[in-house]
């Protein structure tokens, strides 16, 4: 049997370089890429500033272990919390889904010995792990691998009336709850005022624990350094990923402080995380995040004016918040992103079948944002 890396369906494209939004195939044609490595390319391909740090970094070490003290991760750490507000501890993980596995461990732990129900709502998607899994809502990724966490309990995504029924029977037993502001995976499904409301309600009320995974909506894309600044709704975890280590693998959780307290060292831990040379690009991301977090909140109007204009005669809705932009068609669309690829040089996502979902880096240019949105009718067909 011929070995093989089978699980991802890929373009057949072999990369020569890459730059802000492009990438150039050894076939000497060159790429628009809408969606920035699955979000990871925060400030576009092979940002400047980054490749500096990175590289005077290097010179010192590619790797070091936590046995040692790196300035980088004091600052990083100092700029997360400041950032977050939440002035408790930062851990640093290799993955989104670590950081989620690592919520997961503190929220178990805080409750060891007493009943817990930890809710999560349908679509949602924390990463591939056992420990993710069991609170990942695409009955598809979880059944094979069940049985999963038994103290899971899945909620229909925005529905207020399944909300208050779950609360006013089982609101005592209810640990945390683990929320995506706008479901990337699930759809580009963006948490509606009222459900924000609702489960502040509750949270008032009981005191579960909030947990925001920011992995995807964090970090500017949404057009507010995270999420849940936007809502009003302020969590006790928070769980980052994707463009935090400037392309390098590197997730973090931030704690608040009541919950740092039962936290102790070796409650987790990893050989690689985190590693010294994305702690050198996460300070250049987030000193740069709050000007292009309030850069994508004045552009995105614009955007999404351009985006309804162009597209609105195929598309059934267009939705999403800042630069997580979902664009769905109402109908499978199998070989959309071949024809895309083939006859028009774009990069397309594609998630829950029929939506596209954009996410280009958040530096990106009004023009490069017209030439997207072109190219995108030219493809997607049809006289607006
Ligand atoms: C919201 C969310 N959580 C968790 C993850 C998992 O992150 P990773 O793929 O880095 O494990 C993802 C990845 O797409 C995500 O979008």
């Amino acid at each position: 049997m011929k070995p093989t890396q089978s699980l991802y369906p890929y373009f057949p494209l072999q990369v020569r370089k890459t730059k802000g939004i492009w990438i150039y195939g050894a076939d000497g044609k060159k790429y628009l890429d809408t969606f920035s490595g699955i979000g990871v390319s925060l400030l576009g391909h092979q940002h400047p500033g980054i490749l500096r740090a990175m590289r005077k970094k290097m010179r010192t070490c590619l790797h070091l272990s936590n046995f040692f003290q790196d300035s980088d991760l004091d600052d990083c750490v100092s700029q997360l919390s400041e950032l977050s507000g939440l002035h408790g501890q930062v851990l640093f993980t290799n993955s989104g889904a670590e950081a989620n596995e690592w919520a997961l461990k503190i929220v178990k732990k805080t409750f060891s010995g007493q009943p817990l129900k930890i809710l999560h709502f349908d679509g949602s998607f924390h990463g591939r792990t056992t420990g993710t899994l069991s609170i990942n809502g695409h009955p598809e990724q979880r059944s094979p691998f069940e049985p999963l966490l038994a103290d899971t309990v899945l909620l229909p995504w925005n529905d207020l009336n399944s909300l208050d029924n779950w609360m006013e029977k089982h609101g005592q037993a209810t640990g945390a709850l683990f929320l995506e502001f706008i479901q990337g995976t699930g759809g580009v499904r963006v948490l509606s005022e009222e459900m924000a409301q609702r489960i502040r309600f509750w949270q008032s009320k009981f005191h579960f624990y909030m947990v925001a995974d920011e992995i995807q909506t964090g970090l500017g894309r949404t057009g507010s350094v995270f999420a849940f600044q936007q809502y009003g709704l302020i969590p006790d975890i928070l769980t980052l990923g994707k463009g935090l280590g400037g392309g390098l693998p590197l997730g973090a959780v931030v704690v608040n402080p009541s919950l740092s307290s039962s936290i102790k060292p070796c409650d987790h831990g990893s050989t690689m995380a985190p590693n010294p040379i994305a702690l050198a690009g996460c300070k250049v991301v987030l000193s740069t995040i709050p000007a292009l977090a309030e850069q994508v909140s004045q552009r995105q109007e614009t955007v999404r004016l351009w985006l309804d204009t162009e597209l609105h005669h195929v598309a059934r809705e267009i939705r999403g918040k800042g630069y997580m932009i979902g664009i769905d068609m109402g109908t499978p669309l199998p070989a959309l992103v071949k024809k895309a690829y083939e006859q028009h040089q774009l990069l397309l996502n594609i998630v829950q079948g029929q939506v596209i979902r954009l996410l280009p880096p958040l530096n990106i240019s009004m023009k490069d944002w017209q030439r997207i949105i072109l190219t995108l009718r030219k493809t997607l067909g049809g006289a607006s």
